[in-house]
């Protein structure tokens, strides 16, 4: 299926992503959106391990995109009954019914889950957010339809955060240092940001922001991703 300069594509783990003809770029790892999402996002930022534990979680995305990663986080919340309070930035949702595609695929058997996320995203309006929207009595999403570099973050609040951005080929803004800086000021203490970019220039970028990094073994077809958290905070939790 293709829609404006999206299509969708199956990954090498059977799930599918979308494919940006434009800037010839994946949504997610053409290797597996699945494993992506798994274990770069959900695991590394330590997100899987506290709401295992029963720790009420705050989690910004930056590139919502097509909610592939919130459906993903929400299905362990729910799992684990535990409160999820999910933050999505997104400048350009796609499609709706190219991210209901994805989502159906990829979580067919999370039908109400992937039905609120494409309501939530139907109805994203530019430079506004659709406020926190229940999906159940544990879970919320507020979908932020901006430019992540403008809209102000709430101080010390995000238990994680998920940096989804395209890559620094085509997004160079949101891995330099203003913009991390700004992230690490909108971190709660002991936070993680994950990520699946190890370049040099953003890990230099994320020094200078006030983070300490470290790069872990990234899922299949990738061999090095990252987390880092701001330098004055305690260790880095262990995924
Ligand atoms: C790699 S995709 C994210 C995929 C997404 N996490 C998912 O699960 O479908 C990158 C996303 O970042 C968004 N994006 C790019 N620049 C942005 C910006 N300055 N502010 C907010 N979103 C941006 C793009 O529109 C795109 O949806």
């Amino acid at each position: 299926m293709q829609k404006n300069n999206l299509q969708l594509l199956a990954t090498k783990d059977g799930s599918y992503t979308l494919y940006d003809t434009e800037r010839q770029e994946t949504y997610h790892s053409k290797f597996g959106a699945t494993a992506e999402s798994e274990t770069v996002f959900l695991h590394n930022a330590g997100v899987y391990k506290r709401l295992t534990n029963q720790q009420p979680t705050a989690v910004l995305e930056i590139g919502f995109g097509s909610g592939y990663n919130f459906v993903h986080t929400a299905q362990h919340a729910m799992t684990s009954k535990c409160a999820l309070h999910y933050t999505g930035l997104e400048m350009r949702p796609p499609p709706t019914d190219l991210a209901r595609s994805l989502l159906k695929s990829n979580a067919p058997q999370l039908v109400a889950l992937c039905d609120f996320t494409c309501d939530v995203l139907s109805k994203a309006l530019p430079n506004s957010e659709s406020g926190e929207l229940p999906f159940d009595s544990l879970t919320t999403l507020n979908l932020v339809c901006a430019d992540a570099l403008d809209w102000a973050l709430p101080e010390g609040y995000f238990d994680a955060i998920y940096l989804d951005a395209f890559s620094i080929k085509n997004n160079p803004d949101l891995w330099c240092k203003p913009f991390l800086e700004k992230l690490r000021i909108a971190t709660k203490q002991g936070g993680i940001l994950a990520t699946y970019c190890v370049s040099r220039s953003f890990r230099d970028a994320l020094t200078s922001a006030g983070y300490k990094w470290q790069k872990l073994p990234g899922p299949k077809g990738k061999r090095e991703v990252l987390t880092a958290s701001p330098t004055n905070t305690p260790d880095l939790t262990k995924a």
